[in-house]
């Protein structure tokens, strides 16, 4: 990146605020009239709303008459500093994305009240005043982080009046009746806000946006197939490139699926866990500095976010040099099995956790089969025995957060009851520790896990990833004809 001097001018006598290390100091009189003027009009005024303008405003409309007669605020949230003057990459709140559709830091969605429902307005930074050098001179102008879209554009593509976000805290502040924000996101907001709003009040509404996630609409259903279906050409090309991840490093497997998800899509959705061999058995492995070795197997799970931040969240583990072992074959298929039998617990009407159980007991049986548990069954499911070596819920919500809907109540959503339009990752696995003193020598090290997308249906389900093979002969075909 351009390094940029100090500034020789006293902070008082600078114009505008300029970027924390200053820029290009003694700007001559000249200079700055010169760059005032010579730019063409870029406005563009044939701007068609983004595709998902319909449904944020059926979200905003749902929102609006749940909390009448309220001020509503749902900030994107700023940048982060990464170190010094660079800044982690920005994802908008997943609150603010779902209302809007529009992705800006600093932006913010005010729902103000009237008579029988609300007025909404979102307010973003304008583009760079080009009059007063804030365009090339200001750390946000457009000449440093790109060309935004104008205030008239932002109404086109979003469907919503559209101010200035450096007026917001002092409309907020004046602002009189009851308010309430989501916190967590943009501290000027809540400062603003500080003397109005109750942390009671403001968890309630982030628990209402939390639970209105639960069931998908249409787009966001193709938003999670094409997460998905980018995730499926990202696990492809991880295999076609097992040779050089040997030669490497866990890290060449996080690198070829990172430059699929930069590609096809926004970003990855979570840190990708590229576990090969006994890191399989570390849930979150993320380090991925490891080696990856024949004979071992290498556990997959990542996914691809869209640019509307939908993710997909997927698990493959697969046989290194593409054939398991007798064992290894053994443990997933296991795990298969209670994938399975997870799978099918997914209907409309279906108890959230039926499925979880489903699978515990398919993995719990394996566990006393193998003489690693004393059975019966029942009475190691009843002490929650499996759960050394099974380690993990068996699934969770999908959506804008890979854990969506985390801030919904235990009767909405672990409590609850399926329905059509609900999207559920199911994941069973099994994870013998390298450390594990109480299986056999030749278990230790093996960690296996099978994760898949389900779209809850009117009928039943539908797996959003059945596009990647989940029995063990069918891994191995797959493996052995991507790689020749
Ligand atoms: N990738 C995290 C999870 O499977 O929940
Ligand atoms: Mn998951
Ligand atoms: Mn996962």
């Amino acid at each position: 990146m351009a390094e940029q001097q100090s500034p020789e001018t006293p902070e008082d006598e600078q114009p505008i605020k300029q970027r924390k290390n200053g820029l290009y100091p003694g700007v001559s009189d000249e200079l700055a009239e010169n760059m005032k003027g010579g730019w063409a009009d870029t406005e563009r005024r044939d701007l068609e709303p983004i595709a998902q303008a319909g449904h944020t405003a059926r979200r905003r409309a749902a929102l609006s008459e749940r909390f009448p007669g309220e001020r509503l605020v749902i900030p994107a949230g700023n940048l982060k500093t990464r170190s010094n003057d660079t800044e982690y990459s920005f994802r908008a709140s997943v609150e603010y994305a779902y209302l809007t559709g529009n992705q800006t830091e600093d932006g913010v969605l005010v729902m103000e009240p009237r008579a029988g429902g609300h007025d909404a307005t979102l307010y973003l930074l304008p583009r760079s005043d080009r009059e007063n050098g804030e365009f090339w001179l200001d750390g946000q102008g457009e000449l440093w982080v790109g060309r935004r879209n104008s205030l008239t554009e932002g109404e086109q593509l979003y469907g919503l009046p559209c101010a200035d976000v450096r007026t917001v805290t002092d409309t907020l502040a004046e602002a009189t009746g009851p308010v309430r924000v989501v916190r967590g996101y943009d501290a000027r907001v809540e400062a603003a806000l500080a003397d109005k709003v109750t942390a009671e009040r403001d968890e309630e509404l982030r628990v209402y946006l939390s639970e209105s996630r639960l069931v998908k609409d249409e787009f966001e259903i193709g938003e999670l197939q094409k997460a998905v279906d980018s995730t499926v050409r990202g696990f492809e090309d991880v295999v076609r490139v097992l040779d050089k991840a040997e030669a490497t490093s866990e890290r060449y497997i996080e690198g070829t699926f990172f430059l699929r998800a930069r590609v096809e899509g926004n970003d990855i959705g979570y840190g990708s866990i590229c576990a090969a061999g006994p890191h399989a058995t570390t849930l979150h492995w993320v380090r991925n500095d490891g080696p990856v070795r024949s004979g071992e197997l290498l556990l997959l799970d990542a996914g691809v976010e869209t640019h509307t931040l939908y993710t997909a969240d997927v698990t493959r583990t697969m046989p290194v040099n593409g054939t398991f072992s007798e064992l290894q074959r053994k443990i997933y298929d296991a795990v298969y099995d209670a994938q399975e039998a997870g799978i099918a617990a997914v209907r409309p009407g279906a108890k959230y956790l039926d499925f979880h159980h489903a699978a515990q007991r398919v993995l719990a049986e394996r566990l006393v089969e193998w003489g690693l548990l004393d059975g019966p069954v029942e009475k190691v499911l009843e002490l929650g025995l499996q759960r050394r070596w099974t380690l993990h819920g068996t699934g969770h919500m999908l959506g804008l957060d890979v854990h969506d809907c985390a801030s919904a109540r235990r009767e909405a959503y672990a409590e609850g009851t399926l329905e059509p339009g609900m999207c559920l990752t199911v994941e069973p696995g099994l994870y013998f520790q390298s450390d594990d003193l109480t299986v056999p020598e030749e278990y230790r090290g093996i960690g296996v896990r099978i994760e898949d997308d389900i779209l809850v249906t009117e009928d039943g389900n539908r797996n959003l990833s059945d596009a990647l093979p989940r029995t063990s002969a069918d891994v191995e075909a797959w493996m052995a004809s991507l790689r020749g």
